[in-house]
């Protein structure tokens, strides 16, 4: 998916993404000096703490936008650019990491992202990340849905969420074995009274593309808003429905 990103707002407003991915990184186990990839690194702002950790860090993302604020904010690690689903690396490395990345990839281009990840591996080498699981964002893209038909659009989903079963069978497939795998719930607060609204405008960007009128489109997002009133504003605040699925794989 080509998204081009707001990339100050999404650091200033969106932070709970990376410091979410913080617990993910504790799911890697390797010796201070590892070199350890932040596969979608956006703003860089895990890449640096797993350097803050002891590892050496490699951080790669699509987006040049986020690429400018990663290389701004830490002219000292090497960022790179790169497709998740089609990438080589000159020198094979320890660990690949990844945070709220891979639902942006199709399914279609899932095998080839894992066996991207699985070429720049060293033997042994650790796949740890997490992203959108199954039924993630349920009742946001139920509503959207809901609104989109009943303004005469179809509604797709842009997202890959999987299933553990689905994606750790894409991994053995391409040669992993599968050490951790869990799906759990994460209801997560998001910031300002207009939070739902933000979160939409800046994370659901190519179903809006079908609908011309600018008038149409604000209507849509604004029915949707007081729609998910009633499940996810909750004691004055906005949440996001999210659904984690978080995995650690080896390649062997
Ligand atoms: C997620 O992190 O699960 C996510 C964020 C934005 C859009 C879709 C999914």
């Amino acid at each position: 998916m080509n998204i081009t990103w707001d990339a100050e707002k999404y650091t200033s407003d969106f932070s709970f993404v990376h410091r979410y991915g913080n617990s993910v990184a504790e799911l890697i186990d390797a010796a201070p000096g590892s070199l350890v990839l932040d596969l979608g690194c956006g703003n860089g702002a895990l890449t640096k703490a797993l350097q803050d950790q002891g590892y050496k860090v490699i951080g790669m993302d699509a987006s040049k936008e986020l690429l400018d604020v990663a290389r701004k904010n830490h002219p000292e690690i090497r960022f790179v650019q790169g497709d998740a689903a089609d990438f080589v690396l000159p020198e094979p490395v320890d660990v690949v990491f990844s945070n709220a990345v891979f639902h942006w990839i199709e399914k279609e281009k899932q095998p080839d992202l894992i066996k991207c990840v699985y070429h720049t591996l060293k033997k042994n080498g650790q796949f740890v990340f997490e992203f959108g699981g199954s039924n993630n964002n349920q009742l946001i893209h139920s509503v959207l849905e809901t609104v989109f038909r009943e303004h005469g659009f179809c509604y797709k989903n842009p997202f890959y969420f999987p299933t553990i079963g689905e994606y750790a069978s894409l991994l053995e497939n391409a040669g992993f074995q599968v050490k951790y795998a869990v799906l759990f719930d994460r209801l997560t607060e998001l910031k300002g009274e207009n939070g739902m609204e933000e979160w939409i405008r800046m994370f659901v960007k190519t179903p809006f593309t079908v609908i011309q009128s600018q008038q149409e489109k604000k209507a849509i997002v604004n029915q949707a808003v007081k729609e998910l009133k009633k499940d996810l504003f909750i004691n004055g605040k906005w949440y996001a429905d999210y659904v984690r699925i978080r995995m650690k794989a080896v390649r062997v």
